[in-house]
This record gives structure tokens, sequence and C-alpha cells, in this order.
């Protein structure tokens, strides 16, 4: 028996942990996402070897370690719009001959290809996750597209699989995920949806899959409410992909000249912010639904392979680089996304958050030779539990957070058993100064609560820096009592939880 509301004084929620169909939340909604943007892969990934930092060959040691620690289970990469005019002959071979070419898309740099495809797969390997590359459509051929899969994927005589053979790689690379282009209604080619529907079929017919190598196509897919994209990729496309993508992001402001600060933010803006990240919740339904109607038995997944918040630039940075600090508030929007991305994993079956290092939702920022995880990164490291386990499904009533006549609910959750029959519990509380009571089952059944992890920090401005990297970390939780059948947790205001029951 649950405790009833009125028993309690503060805000008081019930939920209930109900026991599962069998659905799996696959460890791929916790992918990343890396562009040719900004300090995300030069100077961050990849760095100069003057630096003084661990590091095997160019990549940097000490991001790919902590990445390891999350388990990130993949890594999209090379965008985002870099992807829509990236030509990958030009990252292969000896690294001084390679085309230099400049990235029209973010601050117009000079691209000296010296990462590419061969470095973007030795990277996956030292990060034990897999690589999920976007081919180019916009600016791209079929031919282009359908050699760099045969290079990538072919085991025998072939002139692409031989020339990846001399460029050192006699092994195929097996890669699996295959994005068919990026944002094509926009930096992707700015193309119809009938229009993109017919050239997806068209690249994707030439996209072989070779002997042990079958690809997973990923068509681009909708803008955040565009509803219209999806009924006509499921309508035209259908079963012929793998996935469909979705790309969302969330806009302080909600004005992209003017998007909002990551650091100084009022409450107004804090539960607007909120407010828009939960909007997600609708997308993925109103998306889903219009993909249950062609393919009923979920077979095409729903990709999420862009999101997070995007605000202004720090001040004094390059406006194209897309470089901006992360908050408690960024760690309480990572949680609340992946919390209903867990709650949809029948059909969203894989998620990339935009964009590992350096750019937009980092988990990681560095300068220099120094690194810090954001508070978004220790996000990931508590829900890591989630990956592969099987959805739990949560009833929740809770009380909403209220400010200036609007209001959002406050707490969110979501739960998961493992292989080993460890079930597990994210609990998210928004508002920012209330704690609340919940009482739970916690679909425990006969197991007992056994640890507590949480995130959270006096203000949702709070942010880890460079001189102080351990403002917002992870530390133990206990306020957790037996109560009856269930137990009662105070969760605390503007904080994530996780809850561990053996
Ligand atoms: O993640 C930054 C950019 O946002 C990507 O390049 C693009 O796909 C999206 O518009």
């Amino acid at each position: 028996m649950l405790a009833p509301l009125a028993a309690f004084s503060q805000p008081a929620a019930t939920m209930k942990v109900e026991s599962g169909s069998g659905t799996v939340i696959s460890r791929h909604i916790y992918g990343q996402f890396a562009e040719h943007l900004g300090r995300c892969i030069y100077d961050g990934f990849w760095i100069d070897p003057k630096l003084p930092v661990p590091r095997q060959g160019r990549i940097r040691m000490d991001i790919v370690n902590a990445l390891r620690k999350i388990r990130i289970p993949n890594l999209r990469w090379p965008g985002g719009c870099f992807a829509d005019e990236y030509h990958w002959r030009d990252g292969i071979g000896t690294p001084k001959n390679r085309a230099k070419m400049v990235n029209t898309n973010w601050g117009g740099v000079v691209e000296d290809n010296s990462f590419g495809t061969h470095e973007f797969l030795e990277l996956c390997k030292l990060l034990n996750c897999e690589p999920y590359i976007s081919g180019n459509v916009g600016s791209g051929t079929p031919e282009e597209m359908s050699k760099w899969v045969e290079y990538l994927n072919f085991d025998g005589q072939s002139p692409m699989a031989n020339l990846r053979k001399q460029n050192g790689h006699p092994e195929p690379y097996k890669v699996s995920f295959w994005g068919v282009g990026n944002e094509s209604w926009g930096c992707g080619g700015n193309m119809t949806a009938q229009f993109y529907s017919d050239q997806y079929r068209r690249f994707a017919t030439f996209a072989k899959d070779y002997p042990n190598a079958k690809l997973k196509k990923i068509a681009a897919g909708a803008s955040d409410f565009d509803y219209n994209w999806t009924e006509t990729m499921m309508k035209n496309v259908g079963r012929r992909m793998w996935g469909l993508s979705l790309h969302y992001y969330t806009v302080p402001t909600g004005n992209w000249n003017k998007k909002g600060s990551a650091t100084n933010f009022s409450e107004e803006e804090y539960f607007n912010t909120m407010e828009r990240c939960l909007r997600m919740e609708e997308l993925v339904t109103k998306h889903s639904a219009i993909m249950d109607r062609y393919d009923p038995e979920r077979k095409v997944a729903l990709v999420v392979d862009e999101w997070g918040i995007w605000t202004d630039v720090e001040p004094g940075t390059n406006p194209g680089f897309l470089y901006q600090q992360n908050s408690m508030r960024d760690a309480l929007i990572a949680a609340s996304t992946l919390n209903i991305f867990n709650n949809h994993a029948e059909r969203v079956k894989m998620a990339n958050l935009a964009q590992t290092v350096n750019v937009l939702q980092s988990l990681i920022l560095t300068r220099g030779a120094k690194m810090l995880l954001t508070p978004t990164y220790h996000v990931f490291d508590l829900f890591k539990h989630h990956h592969d386990g099987k959805l739990l499904p949560v009833r929740l009533s809770a009380p909403d957070y209220r400010l200036n006549g609007k209001s959002i609910p406050s707490l969110n959750a979501s739960a998961s058993v493992d292989k080993d029959g460890v079930v597990h519990v994210t609990l998210v509380n928004l508002d920012p100064s209330r704690e609340i009571i919940l009482a739970s089952d916690f679909g425990a059944g006969s197991r007992a609560f056994t640890a507590g992890k949480i995130l959270s920090s006096e203000s949702v401005t709070d942010v880890n820096t460079f001189e102080k990297p351990e403002t917002v970390i992870v530390r133990e939780f206990n306020a957790v009592a037996k109560k009856g059948n269930g137990y009662e947790v105070k969760v605390p205001a503007h904080a994530v939880v996780m809850l561990t029951f053996r």
C-alpha cells in the first residue's frame, strides 16, 4: 500500500513501478555525437602532439578514459551539417598530402583533414564504442557513398578494399550504423520531404551490405514538430530504413537569435527551458504514433540523433564554434530527456547528445591540458545502469512545479531491471526550491534498497570550472526509508537521483 498523499505536509508524490513487458532500453540511446565543429575534434579529441597530456597518436587519452567510464555505446561522425560537405577521400592516405578545405558551416576555418576515416575508427576502437557514420547526400553522389561503404566494409579484392589495405587496414571495419544524409530539409540540401525520400531510396540502394557487414541505415528525419516529414518518409521509404532520425534542441528563450546564457538565467528562464525540454515527450509520442501506423511491429527505430540544450556561446568565443558552459540545469535536461527515451524504448532505439566535447551540451570541456567533466557527464554516469536493461514502466503522480500561472510536472522517472535482476530507478526533481517526498514500491517486491546516488548542487546555475571542477558531482544518497511495503524517498530540489534495489 502506498501512503496517501494527505499524510505529508511537504509536496508529496507516489510512484508505482510495474513489471515490464520485455522491452529493452537499448544502450544506443546513450550515444554521442562528434562533428568537425569548433573544438570538438580539433583541440578536443584530436590534439597538437605538443600538448602535455597522455595521448595515443594524436588522440587525447584523458578524454577517452573518461568516456570509457560511462560506456558510451556509439559515436556519430563527421556531422551534422559538416557531413553533407565532407568528401571522405580527402581524409585518407598520408596526412601531409590530404586536401585542405574550408569548413563553411562552422566558422569558415581551415579543415586540414588530418582526422579522417582511419582516425575516427581508431578513436571508436579506443572508446570501445560503435561508429555511426553520416554519409554525404547533400553535395555527394551515390557513387561516393557507395565507395565509402565498400572501403569500410568489404573483405575481398576490390578497388576500395585494396585502397584500404594500402592505407594500412587489411581487415574491414564492419561499420553498421549508417546515416544517409543529415538535416536534408536544411543544411543538408534544403530538400522537400518527398524529394529527400526519393533521394534516400536512391543513395541507400548503392550503400551495400557486404558479407558480415550489414548496414543499419538511418534516414535524415524531421526537425522538431515537422510531422509531415515523418509521414512522408514512412509512406515512401518505410521498412527500407533501419531508423528514422529526429532532431530537437532546447533553446532557453525559444529565440534562435538570442538563445539565452548558459550560466546566467532567471527562474523564469529556467522554467521556460525545462518546459521546452519536456516537449521531447510530445515529440516522441507523436512521431512514434505516425510510425506506428505504417510499422505497427516497431521495426523502424526512431533515432533522436541530435538533442540537448543550445544556448548563446560563452562570451569572447568564436560564435561559429558553439562553445557553451554546462550547468546543473543541463544535468536536469539530460536526465529528464533520458527518462523520456527510456520510457519510449520500444520505438526510440538510439539517440545522440550534441556534442561530446567543447560543443553545445558537452560531456567534457577542455582548456589546453586541463579537462573537466560537466554536470551532463555525471548524468550519463548515473544512467549507464539502464543500458540494455528491461524497461519497467512507472506510473507517477506528482505535484506540478508552478511559476507565473504556468505549470510543468516537477518529477519524472524511469526504471529498468538488469540481467542480474537488479532494479535501477532514476528520478529527477525539476522544482528548483522544493523537496518532494515520494512514496513508492519501486517494483522491488522482496528486493531491498541497496544504494543511492545523487547529482545536485546549491543552485541550478552552478557549473564546474577548470578552477573548481567538482562543484557539481555525484554523491552518496541515503534519504530512503522503508515505509510499509515500499519506501519513502526525499528527493531534494533540482536533483537527479539514482536508486538501486537488489
Ligand atoms: O549540432 C550542431 C548542428 O545542429 C548540426 O551540425 C546540425 O545537424 C544541427 O543543425
